[in-house]
């Protein structure tokens, strides 16, 4: 029996004809991000900046914080290896629920972490709750047999979830930022 392939990141772009390409989801939010930065750092006169690494603050945090990062960077190195496509049903099943569970720990913990808009939620959260309404619709899907519903969930929340969500932590001021440059 022929054992079902894996997509590669160009055909899972190709799926849907008409709809947003992930492509194009993560083209629009580069371009948002380095708008807002160019913004907050011309708010802030153009400081010079400069790279370091300088990890207290993540040191520092509370461990909801410490446990939404390491939720965030294994879903990140998970979902990257599943959109490379793996090898092997049974590698794909198990890296799957494992992507699952980190992105449910991130998306989780991230409702008791505020500061971007105060103490209230901010549009990020919205990514929080989609990604909580998402991933048992992918993994129903999956046990359907409906591959092609189950690519387009998955894809979905790793692009539109976990990469926007991710890239916007490194604008200027954010934690992601000051860990890597000093202004
Ligand atoms: C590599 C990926 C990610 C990293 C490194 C990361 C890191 C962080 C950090 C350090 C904070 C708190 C400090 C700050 O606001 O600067 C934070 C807040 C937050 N993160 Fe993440 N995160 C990632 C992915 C995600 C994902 C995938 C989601 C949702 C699906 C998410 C949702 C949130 C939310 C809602 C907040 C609170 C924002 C606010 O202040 O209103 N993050 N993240």
């Amino acid at each position: 029996m022929k054992s079902p392939s894996i997509a590669l990141p160009s055909e899972l772009i190709r799926l849907s004809p008409g709809r947003i390409s992930n492509r194009t989801i993560i083209l629009v939010a580069l371009g948002i991000y380095a708008l807002v930065s160019w913004m907050i750092l011309n708010g802030a006169d153009n400081p010079p900046i400069r790279f370091r690494f300088d990890a207290t603050r993540l040191v520092e945090a509370s461990l909801v914080l410490k446990l939404h990062v390491g939720g965030a960077l294994a879903a990140f190195g998970i979902g990257t290896a599943l959109m490379m496509g793996v090898k092997g049903r049974r590698l794909h099943k198990r890296l799957g629920y494992t992507w699952v569970v980190a992105m449910a720990v991130t998306a989780i913990s991230s409702f008791f972490l505020t500061g971007l808009n105060g103490n209230q939620f901010s549009w990020i959260h919205g990514l929080s709750a989609w990604a909580l309404i998402g991933l048992p619709m992918g993994i129903a899907a999956a046990r359907r047999k409906d591959i092609a519903r189950h690519r387009k969930h998955m894809t979905g929340m790793f692009t539109g979830g976990m990469l926007v969500a991710g890239l916007f932590t490194f604008l200027p001021g954010r934690m992601m930022w000051s860990i890597f440059f000093a202004a």
